[in-house]
């Protein structure tokens, strides 16, 4: 099998991360239990996981000129992610992101974009030849939106699938074209009910919130539920695919990995639905980990079965 070609445009972030028994209260200082740094981002995360799988990932991004974003150009090219269209600005520093984790392994996390808020549709605009050369292209929502825009609109024009996990939930109401321009749209359950001003709570509402996105323009919807797995939702049907039961150490990038895995098996030529059924065996993987991009497995840290196509 050739390795699926995916493109990434997205963020990349420094992740600091505190472990505790449970998040401070405002204005409250508690003692952590032990901390972690590491390559994150919900646009590298996506990238790394699919990498790690053994996709051939190319990633559009930018970075400060500082330590961080040196490290980030060598966790690249020592995971083979194609770094040409990774570009540097002196104007910011490379995107941080401090993060909590309780005892139940949820998180809580702030994210200094810097350098990531810098990228401009010019950029992906040069990247035109690795988005129509690649199978699959996924966006998230921690760069411009005119940026992530752009970059669907490319990967339409080249009969390229697109994947857009509106990651962090956007701070404005979306335009219509970003709807329109994706194939499968990836949204959590908060994503969800920000986008549709609905409450999604049960498998029910999830459903109903999927149809509102469907109506919205997206052809698919692939909502992650956590621990409950993830539902399909198109116009006329929906397939709920459970979770696994495992004990959740650290969630940070859990959506992260399920995505850069969905991405790898839909590549390698799986139905969405089994592309989807095997990324949720993967991310219960990394949540039993600490760890952003570093609870990711590799193919042969996993059952090959999952690798039989
Ligand atoms: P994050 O923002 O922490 O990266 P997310 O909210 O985007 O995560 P989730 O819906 O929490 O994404 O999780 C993504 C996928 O990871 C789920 O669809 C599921 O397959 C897996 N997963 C997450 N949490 C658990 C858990 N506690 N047990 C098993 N699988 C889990
Ligand atoms: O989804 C997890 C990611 O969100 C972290 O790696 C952090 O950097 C933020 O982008």
């Amino acid at each position: 099998m050739s390795k699926p070609k995916i493109c990434v445009v997205g963020s990349c972030n420094y992740d600091m991360i505190a472990y505790t028994d449970r998040l401070p209260k405002q204005g409250e200082t508690i003692m952590g239990t032990d901390f972690k740094m590491g390559f994150g981002g919900k646009g590298a995360n996506q990238a790394v996981a699919a990498a790690k799988l053994g996709a051939e990932v190319t990633m559009v991004a930018k970075l400060g000129e500082d330590v961080f974003g040196k490290q980030t150009m060598e966790n690249f090219k020592n995971l083979n992610i194609v770094s040409k269209y990774v570009y540097f600005t002196d104007k910011a520093s490379s995107g941080v992101a401090p993060i909590w984790v309780d005892k139940q392994g949820h998180n809580s996390i702030i994210v200094v974009s810097g350098a990531n808020d810098l990228i401009t549709v010019e950029e992906v605009e040069a990247s035109r030849k690795a988005i129509a050369s690649s199978k699959i292209l996924i966006c998230q929502n921690e760069v411009p939106l005119e940026v992530t825009k752009k970059a669907l609109q490319i990967a339409r024009e080249e009969g390229v699938i697109t994947v857009f996990n509106p990651a962090p939930a956007p701070t404005v109401e979306l335009s219509n074209d970003y709807f329109e321009l994706t194939d499968i749209f990836c949204p959590n359950e908060t994503e969800a009910e920000l986008l549709t001003h609905r409450t999604v709570k049960t498998l029910e509402d999830a459903v109903d919130a999927g149809r509102a996105l469907i109506k919205k323009g997206v052809k698919k919807v692939l909502m992650t539920l956590g621990s409950k797995g993830c539902l399909f939702v198109d116009a006329k049907t929906h397939t709920h695919i459970p979770g696994l039961h495992v004990k959740a150490f650290d969630t940070t990038g859990a959506g992260d990995c399920f995505i850069g895995s969905f991405a790898y098996f839909l590549g390698a030529g799986l139905s969405e639905e089994e592309a989807a059924r095997r990324a949720c065996i993967v991310a219960s993987v990394s949540v039993q980990k600490p760890g952003t991009q570093k609870s990711f497995p590799f193919a042969k840290e996993l059952p090959a079965d999952l690798f039989v196509f």
